[in-house]
């Protein structure tokens, strides 16, 4: 792998009421079912768009590699857990969701390469592989809940048991028993066929036993991840799009587009919905210090899709508010605590603050993936601090004196009385608190049954919303 260069340093529109339901679902409340778009690309384009972020193909893992965007697409193939870890401390990959879904494939590598090596103590060693994993970065919860999905997947194999309890048969014939961890209703089993078709026969068949060869349920497992993180943020979009009501210029800081994610983005994803529908004219985006995330993906992002955007240093967002006609921030989040605090890049809080103070509205579009509920708020979220030289440093040249130090916390919190709204696929929660985060855990039928209430009974709206954020 390659080392670590130094970073590329180099009116308001109608505020809806701010007393509406704390937790909706507009339109659909089911959590977001699998369809074609959502699957994981399945081959390395000749000319990578922000969809090709992470691409498994032929048994390695291909980043594109996101220190050098965009002045060059380039792929990084992956092919061991240590590289992997490698790639998402130095930042080849980065953004929550992405860096989680980079680490479930590093565990499939990791399982292959320790069966190799000793088919009877993978289980054991394997555990150096997931501990190296889980200390690349530390701030983003996706990528702890993602090793956490992938060690459950892991403890079922080595009792030998799927994950709904039946006997582990990994045979191209049987690749159905995939459908139950994609969890695809069996009229969408067409469109993730070629999703099977990779996993049990790229990989070869294990002619049924118990016990065999890890990789093929892993790797699905991964593949899962991600085709759900890609689901997730197409519903996201939905949703968060629904709350703009523009036509209105807004403002995003660092990259939560498809580049940060399995596939469309998290708050890119919502923009990309809402300029789709008309409700978005402009984006203007921070440059996002030191490691530019802003100038050098979020402009490529957007530009390819057509997205009116312009670049701003970071300080220019509090003039550009008073001038009047941005509706809305929309960023997304590292890690949200249980109570609706966020932590997202250095500069969010600021953004938050001077949001609040000029009456525009702030939405954070993240999965549930991102949620730490054994975290009661914002204060237990570790924050990354990196190379000091990465903030003294611009393109590669040192600026800073010698001899000055500098600062580099790469994330900050913002409090969740500062946030209008959190976006997720299972439904926004409105100036989101302790009790209405909970909501989100309600069962999907029973948020079902309650929506259905709703709209049967729109005046038992309010009751029937009150008890969604109530149960838990
Ligand atoms: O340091 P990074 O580039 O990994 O930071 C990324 C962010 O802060 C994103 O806003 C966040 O991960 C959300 S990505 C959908």
């Amino acid at each position: 792998m390659e080392t670590r260069p130094e970073p590329m340093s180099t009116p308001l529109s109608s505020s809806p009421d701010r007393d509406q339901a704390p937790v909706s679902t507009p339109g659909q409340s089911s959590p977001a079912r699998l369809e074609p778009q959502h699957l994981p690309p399945q081959a390395l384009p000749a000319e990578p768009t922000p969809d090709h972020a992470l691409v498994w193909h032929e048994g390695r893992l291909f980043l594109l590699d996101q220190r050098y965007l965009p002045a060059r697409a380039d792929f990084l193939a992956i092919d061991s857990a240590a590289a992997t870890a490698r790639a998402i401390k130095d930042m080849v990959v980065r953004g929550a969701p992405a860096i989680g879904i980079a680490a479930a494939y590093g565990v499939v590598m990791a399982a292959r390469d320790r069966f190799r090596q000793d088919p009877q103590a993978w289980p054991d060693l394997i555990q150096a592989d997931l501990d190296e994993l889980a200390a690349s970065r530390p701030t983003a919860v996706n990528l702890f809940w993602a090793l956490e999905r992938m060690r459950r997947c892991l403890a079922e194999l080595t009792a030998g048991l799927s994950a709904k309890g039946r006997p582990l048969v990994v045979n191209p014939e049987h690749a159905g028993v995939y459908l139950d961890k994609l969890n695809v209703e069996p009229e969408k089993v067409v469109a993730i066929s070629g999703l099977t078709d990779a996993v049990s026969g790229r990989l070869g068949a294990d002619p049924g036993q118990v016990g065999a060869d890890p990789t093929p349920v892993l790797l699905a497992e991964a593949m899962a991840i991600h085709a759900e993180d890609i689901a997730a943020n197409r519903r996201m979009g939905q949703l968060g799009a629904s709350l703009i009501q523009g036509p209105t210029a807004v403002i995003t800081h660092c990259n939560a587009g498809a580049l940060a994610t399995g596939g469309f983005g998290t708050a890119l994803g919502v923009i990309r919905q809402a300029h789709a529908e008309g409700r978005i004219t402009q984006v203007y985006a921070d440059e996002t210090r030191p490691w530019l995330q802003g100038t050098r993906l979020t402009a490529w992002e957007l530009a390819q899709d057509g997205i009116p955007v312009t670049l701003q240093a970071d300080g220019a967002a509090a003039s550009l508010m008073a001038q009047g006609g941005i509706g809305w921030v929309i960023v997304g989040a590292d890690r949200i605590a249980a109570n609706g605090d966020v932590a997202n890049k250095i500069g969010t809080y600021g953004l938050a603050i001077l949001a609040r103070h000029h009456g525009i509205r702030f939405m954070v579009a993240a999965p549930t993936s991102t949620i730490d509920w054994g975290i009661a708020d914002g204060s237990a979220i570790p924050i990354e601090e990196r190379d000091p030289g990465e903030v003294l440093a611009c393109g590669g040249n040192r600026l800073g004196p010698a001899g000055v130090s500098a600062r580099n916390p790469v994330f900050d919190v913002t409090p969740a009385a500062l946030v209008d709204a959190i976006v997720t696929e299972r439904g926004i929660v409105e100036r989101p608190t302790a009790e209405r985060m909970r909501a989100l855990l309600v069962p999907v039928e029973e948020k079902d049954r309650l929506a259905g209430n709703l709209v049967s009974d729109p005046s038992g709206s309010t009751a029937a919303m009150q008890a969604i954020a109530s149960i838990g």
